[in-house]
């Protein structure tokens, strides 16, 4: 048994304002039943934990994580603990954009929705974001060493994420193939259009599309995680222009569930403001999946407070 003291990142207060010390406790969740004790000093935040010796590793890929300390007596002592991240940081973190999801809580979908994975579907973990945007759940799963696809409407973001990758690679010296084409026939509305980018045995794939036709556009493929962060700011529109993105869940919901696994789990984020947490989990468990007691709601703004949606489908 070891015990630490887990360093909050600064990252952790943008990605989650004011509310980070609770966000933070519901990722360290993740690590132990025994709940962490905050202990500030000065203005740095702690967290002390006792873990498994065996569990320790598993501390350096917590998104609210900048550093792990032993504690001895009144010292801490730095722990070297390695996240073996397959990309460089700068693949998720260097290209900025408007409508960009904050990384960090990308990351904390992710490590949810591996928390609740049932054993056997850890088996190959893939990837779903079905409204990926230009895919920093996408970057964050290959980092994972995890293969990932997304679908996203805009054609604008394609040419985009082409260049951004393209940068990284040349700067970090990264070993890639980069390809495109199209799933199906190409068409004028560029429907099925695709780019692949691939490192060792891991890939990405983002195909132009609605994310209502996944089931058809991934052609009934089916994935251990679900992971998106719906649209909820002025910038972003779902399909029909409005901004509440509930209608378009409802056309959604029965491919989204359709492509998880059984034991698969769904994370999505979303404005507590529209949709309503009941409405959405509604819409889901009308579709055969498991809503799991799980919140971490943070105010973003006035109009916004971000919070998850956490859902399972039954092993069978
Ligand atoms: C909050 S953004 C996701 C941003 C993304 N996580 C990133 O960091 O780049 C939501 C995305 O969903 C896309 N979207 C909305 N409705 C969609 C639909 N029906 N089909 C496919 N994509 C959709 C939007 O174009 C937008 O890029």
């Amino acid at each position: 048994m070891k015990q630490l003291a887990l360093l909050i990142s600064p990252l952790a207060r943008g990605a989650f304002f004011a509310d980070y010390l609770a966000a933070c406790e519901v990722e360290l969740g993740v690590l132990s039943s025994e709940s962490a004790v905050h202990v500030p000093i000065g203005e740095l935040d702690f967290f002390h934990l006792d873990l498994a010796t065996e569990d320790v590793a598993k501390v350096a890929r917590l998104s609210c994580v900048q550093g792990v300390f032993e504690r001895r007596g009144d010292a801490l002592v730095p722990m070297a603990v390695s996240t073996h991240f397959q990309l460089h940081a700068d693949f998720v973190f260097g290209t900025k954009y408007r409508g960009k999801t904050n990384e960090v809580f990308t990351q904390f979908m992710l490590n949810l929705g591996l928390q609740h994975l049932e054993l056997d579907a850890r088996d190959k973990i893939k990837v779903l974001d079905p409204m990926c945007g230009r895919g920093t759940t996408l970057l964050w799963a290959m980092s994972y060493g995890l293969s990932a696809k997304g679908i996203e409407q805009h054609i604008k973001v394609f040419p985009e994420i082409h260049q951004s990758l393209k940068k990284w690679c040349k700067v970090h010296r990264q070993k890639h193939e980069l390809s495109s084409g199209f799933v199906g026939a190409s068409n004028k509305q560029n429907d099925g259009k695709f780019i692949r980018f691939k490192v060792g045995e891991t890939a990405l794939q983002i195909i132009k599309g609605d994310a209502a036709d996944a089931a058809q556009i991934l052609k009934g493929e089916r994935f251990s995680l679900l992971i998106s962060d719906l649209p909820y700011g002025i910038q972003h529109h779902t399909s029909d222009r409005t901004r509440n993105p509930l209608e378009t869940l409802k056309a959604c919901a029965e491919g989204w569930s359709a492509s998880l696994k059984p034991g698969g789990v769904m994370v999505l984020g979303f404005n507590q403001y529209q949709p309503k947490r009941d409405d959405l989990a509604a819409v889901f468990r009308d579709h055969g999946l498991v809503v799991l007691p799980v919140t971490a709601p943070h105010r973003m703004s006035e109009s916004i407070v971000r919070d998850v949606l956490v859902c399972k489908k039954p092993a069978g």
